[in-house]
């Protein structure tokens, strides 16, 4: 991670009193990756903040995996169950950037748990306006909320929040939903479950295709960290030159040593390769100065005729919005195994309550009501 300070976080108004946060900050940002990682885990070993894909281990995502499985389903039979878990516990969602799905999967999961919640959807209405720093936003948000969500367009939001809930004493959860163009780890999350549900011969050995902007695709970012957990993966990324992985993800999976395949001439010749996913993503042009300039290269769209080139059990996905990226007549192909794109925005909003039982050590308990509907519904 490249951890240098970055100017989308406001530091408020004193130039004074920004030099000295900014020089704590950069202090606690030197610290290793293992300092960080213990700084977002609690003393039995669980994760208390979500920041950064690289945090996860199969345990813990097989963990969220067959909770949001079973939280689905005791939604469907017992409600009311689900929603007496977390009654006593608060979140605020604060998205400084744009957000349709993320967002209000997270907002319809705290409601299937309970939880109380509040939003801050537009800055213009915090008393960042009137001047006060990100950071005492963060320490006022921490007093009254158990948890944080925040998508952010600064790539160190993540550890800058937890530096910010670190002043006080309070035991606040951050999950990170989206920080710039670096990490999304809850649709790094989501992606997994669908991945796995689409595959329950397991992950390992399978190919994998990243398509469109590597470079700045956040979701992309956190998928391929997630991936390199498993054996034998092969990641084709697939992108022009310009909007290939950048070196920082590169490198990681290199340590890893899961094998990466960079494709710069178009998508035709990769699709009869993969078993796993095909996984798109729009030009994440909000990162460009001149917004809207660039043009999807054609040669990187999933044509309708590619269907035809797939190979069996390998699906298409997306983590949307999109735009010109997927052929217009993909979306009107109904119940078709291999299309999982919308299917994925609802696999958001169960992963994500699954998460939040896991940060107030529900998860158990959901499981374990899943376990007795099961066992009643087979006794005679
Ligand atoms: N996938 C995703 O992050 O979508 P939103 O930007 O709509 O939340």
């Amino acid at each position: 991670m490249n951890n240098t300070l970055d100017s989308k976080i406001y530091w408020g108004e004193s130039e004074i009193n920004a030099a000295y946060d900014k020089a704590k900050f950069q202090e606690f940002q030197q610290q290793s990756p293992e300092q960080i990682k213990q700084a977002c885990t609690d003393k039995n070993g669980r994760l208390k903040h979500i920041i950064r894909a690289e945090h996860f281990d199969l345990e813990f995502l097989e963990t969220i995996c067959e909770t949001a499985k079973a939280a689905r389903r005791v939604a469907k039979l017992e409600d009311k169950y689900l929603k007496s878990l977390l009654t006593g516990k608060s979140v605020l969602n604060y998205f400084a950037q744009e957000s349709s799905r993320t967002f209000l999967s997270f907002s319809t999961a705290q409601a299937h748990l309970g939880m109380r919640r509040e939003d801050v959807r537009d800055i213009k209405t915090s008393s960042q306006m009137k001047g006060e720093p990100e950071k005492d936003s963060l320490r006022t948000h921490s007093s009254y909320f158990n948890s944080i969500v925040c998508r952010h367009p600064s790539d160190v939001y993540d550890l800058f929040a937890i530096w910010a809930l670190s002043l006080s004493d309070r035991s606040v959860s951050f999950v990170n939903a989206g920080s710039g163009s670096k990490e999304h780890p809850t649709q790094g999350i989501l992606d997994y479950y669908t991945f796995r549900e689409s595959h329950k011969e397991g992950l390992d050995g399978k190919s994998f295709a990243f398509v469109g902007d590597a470079l700045r695709g956040r979701t992309i970012h956190s998928n391929m960290k997630i991936l390199t957990l498993h054996q034998d993966i092969t990641i084709y990324s697939v992108a022009p030159k310009h909007l290939q992985l950048d070196e920082e993800t590169e490198t990681y999976l290199q340590q890893k040593g899961t094998k990466l395949i960079k494709v710069t001439d178009g998508l035709k010749d990769v699709v009869p390769l993969i078993d796993g996913a095909i996984y798109m993503t729009r030009i994440q042009d909000e990162h460009d100065k001149d917004k809207g300039k660039q043009k999807y290269d054609p040669k990187f769209i999933f044509e309708e005729e590619m269907l035809n080139q797939m190979r069996p059990g390998a699906i298409l996905t997306h983590p949307l919005p999109k735009r010109e990226e997927i052929a217009p007549g993909i979306d009107y192909y109904k119940k078709d195994p291999r299309i999982m794109l919308w299917r994925a925005v609802r696999n958001g909003m169960w992963t994500r309550a699954a998460t939040f039982a896991y940060l107030f050590g529900v998860d158990d308990q959901i499981r374990g009501q899943y376990e007795r509907i099961k066992k009643a519904a087979a006794t005679p």
